[in-house]
C-alpha cells in the first residue's frame, strides 16, 4: 500500500498484464526505429545480431525487472529503496528521469505519426523524394507539431488518469489486438507488391562479411535496440509487474511478451522493405526522419498509396500510444506511491511537465536529437546497467527466490539466469554505455555545436 489509504491497484486479468506489457514493448521502436536501424546497419546482418541479443540480453533483463516489481509492489524509486536501500535507492531516480525525458519527445514523434495518417486522408503523400523531405521538415517542427504533441499527450493523460484497470488495461485490450491484426494484414498486402522478392532477400539473407566488417557499429546498435524495444532500462516492466496481485509464471509471461514484440518488429520489416523497394527508395537512407520521408514518398508512388499510408501511420500512432501510457505510468506511480497524490492530479501534473519539456523537441530537430540521444544511449543504458548490477551481484538469492514463486523449483536454471545477467547482459550494457557516451560527445561537439553557432 502507498501512503494513501486506498489499496494498491492490480491488473484485473493475466491477459491484462501481458497485453499492457506487449503494448508497451510494441511501439515506435518496432515500427519506426527498427526498420531504419536495419537499413542503416546493413540489412539482414543486423537482424541476425538483433535476434541474438533479444534472447541473450533481453530475456534475462526483462525477468530482472519483473522480479523487482512483483517483489516490492512499488514504483521504481520505492522498489529500489525497499530491495536495495542506501545509495542504490537513487537508481530509481534514473528510471524516473529517463521516463520523463523519453516521453517528452516520444510524444512529438507520435504527433508526426498522427499528422502523417491525416496526410493520407488528404491524399498528401509526395512521390518525389526531395519534396517529401521538404514536407517532413515542414511538419516535424513548428506550431503544428507542438499542437499534435499536445493532443497526443492529452490522450495519454486521460488514459493514465483512469487507472490500471479502467484506463490502461481497457485501452490495451483494444489497441494491441488491433495492432496485431493490421500488421498481419499489411504484410500480406506487401507480399503482393512487385518489389517484394528483392526486399526479402535484402532483409533475410545475411552477409557474414557485413557482420565481420561492421560489428563495432552493429553490436551496440543491436543491443540498444533490443533494450529499447522491450521497454527495458526505464522501470516500465518494474512498474507493470508491481501491479501483479498474484504469483504467476514470470518466465512464461516474459516469453510471450518478447515473442509478440519480436514478431511485430520482424513483420514490420516484411511490410516496410517491400514498399520501399517497389517504389525504388533506398532503405539505407540514414536518420530518424528517414522512415517518414521514404515511406511517405513510397506511398505517394503506389496505387491506393494514400489508403495504405493512412492505415500504416494510424497503426504506428496506436502503437506509440500504448507505449506512451507505460512511460507515463512509471512517473505517475512514483508520484502516487511516494508522494501520496491522487492518480488524476498526478497524471495531469506529470503529463503537463512532460509536454513542456517536449516543446523544444517540437521546434527543432536538433533539439529532439539532443534529448533522444541522451535518454536513449546514456540514461536508459545506465539505469539498466545499475539495476542489473544490483540484482545480479547483490541480490541474486532474493531474485531467484522471487522468480521461483509461480514456477516452482528452478533447479540450476535460476543460477543460469543470474549468470546471464552477471556476464553477457552487464558486459553488453557497459560496452553500449561507453559507445553511447562517445557518440553523444560527438553529437555535442558536432551537429549541436554547429546549431548553437547558427542560432545564436
Ligand atoms: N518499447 C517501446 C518501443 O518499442 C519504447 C518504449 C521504451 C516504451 C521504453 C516505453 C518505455 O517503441
Amino acid at each position: 500500500m502507498g501512503i494513501g489509504d486506498a489499496p494498491r491497484e492490480t491488473w484485473a486479468t493475466r491477459a491484462g498484464f501481458i497485453l499492457a506489457a506487449v503494448g508497451s514493448a510494441v511501439g515506435l521502436g518496432n515500427i519506426w526505429r527498427f526498420p531504419f536501424q536495419v537499413g542503416q546497419e546493413g540489412g539482414a546482418a543486423f537482424l541476425l545480431i538483433y535476434l541474438l541479443f533479444i534472447v541473450l540480453v533481453g530475456f534475462p533483463a526483462i525477468l530482472v525487472e519483473f522480479v523487482v516489481g512483483r517483489r516490492t509492489e512499488r514504483n521504481p524509486v520505492g522498489a529500489l529503496k525497499e530491495i536495495a536501500g542506501g545509495v542504490w535507492s537513487y537508481v530509481g531516480w534514473v528510471f524516473i528521469a529517463t521516463g520523463f525525458v523519453i516521453l517528452s519527445y516520444y510524444s512529438v514523434v507520435a504527433g508526426w505519426t498522427i499528422r502523417y495518417a491525416i496526410l493520407g486522408l488528404q491524399d498528401g503523400y509526395l512521390a518525389d523524394a526531395a519534396e517529401s523531405e521538404g514536407q517532413f521538415v515542414d511538419l516535424a517542427s513548428g506550431l503544428e507539431a507542438i499542437a499534435l504533441h499536445a493532443v497526443f499527450m492529452a490522450i495519454v493523460i486521460a488514459i493514465v488518469a483512469l487507472g490500471i484497470q479502467r484506463g490502461i488495461e481497457l485501452a490495451v485490450k483494444v489497441m494491441v489486438p488491433a495492432i496485431v491484426l493490421i500488421t498481419a494484414g499489411m504484410a500480406v498486402y506487401a507480399f503482393t507488391l512487385e518489389g517484394a522478392s528483392e526486399a526479402y532477400s535484402y532483409y533475410l539473407s545475411p552477409e557474414f562479411g557485413t557482420i565481420a566488417a561492421e560489428w563495432t557499429s552493429i553490436l551496440p546498435a543491436a543491443a540498444g535496440q533490443a533494450f529499447f524495444t522491450l521497454s527495458l532500462g526505464m522501470g516500465v516492466m518494474i512498474t507493470y509487474a508491481s501491479y501483479l496481485g498474484e504469483d504467476r509464471n514470470l518466465a512464461e509471461d516474459g516469453v510471450i511478451i518478447i515473442g509478440f514484440d519480436t514478431a511485430i518488429a520482424f513483420v514490420t520489416g516484411l511490410i516496410v522493405f517491400p514498399i520501399l523497394f517497389t517504389a525504388g527508395v533506398d532503405p539505407a537512407d540514414p536518420g530518424a526522419g528517414a522512415i517518414f520521408v521514404s515511406l511517405a514518398a513510397a506511398f505517394g508512388d503506389l496505387t491506393l498509396g494514400w489508403l495504405v499510408g493512412f492505415v500504416f501511420f494510424a497503426t504506428v500512432a496506436i502503437a506509440a500510444l500504448s507505449s506512451a501510457i507505460s512511460l507515463m505510468e512509471v512517473v505517475v506511480a512514483y508520484v502516487i506511491d511516494e508522494r501520496g497524490v491522487d492518480r488524476a492530479p498526478a497524471a495531469l501534473v506529470v503529463g503537463g511537465g512532460m509536454f513542456l519539456l517536449g516543446v523544444p523537441s517540437a521546434t527543432d530537430l536538433v533539439l529532439l536529437d539532443l534529448f533522444d540521444l541522451f535518454a536513449d544511449q546514456i540514461l536508459l543504458v545506465l539505469g539498466g546497467l545499475l539495476l542489473m548490477i544490483i540484482v545480479g551481484w547483490l541480490l541474486a538469492d532474493v531474485a531467484i527466490d522471487e522468480l521461483s514463486r509461480g514456477i516452482g523449483d528452478l533447479g540450476s536454471l535460476g543460477r543460469a539466469w543470474i549468470w546471464a545477467v552477471r556476464l553477457p547482459v552487464i558486459v553488453v550494457l557497459i560496452v553500449a554505455l561507453t559507445l553511447g557516451i562517445l557518440e553523444y560527445y560527438d553529437f555535442l561537439t558536432g551537429p549541436f555545436a554547429d546549431w548553437i553557432g547558427e542560432t545564436f
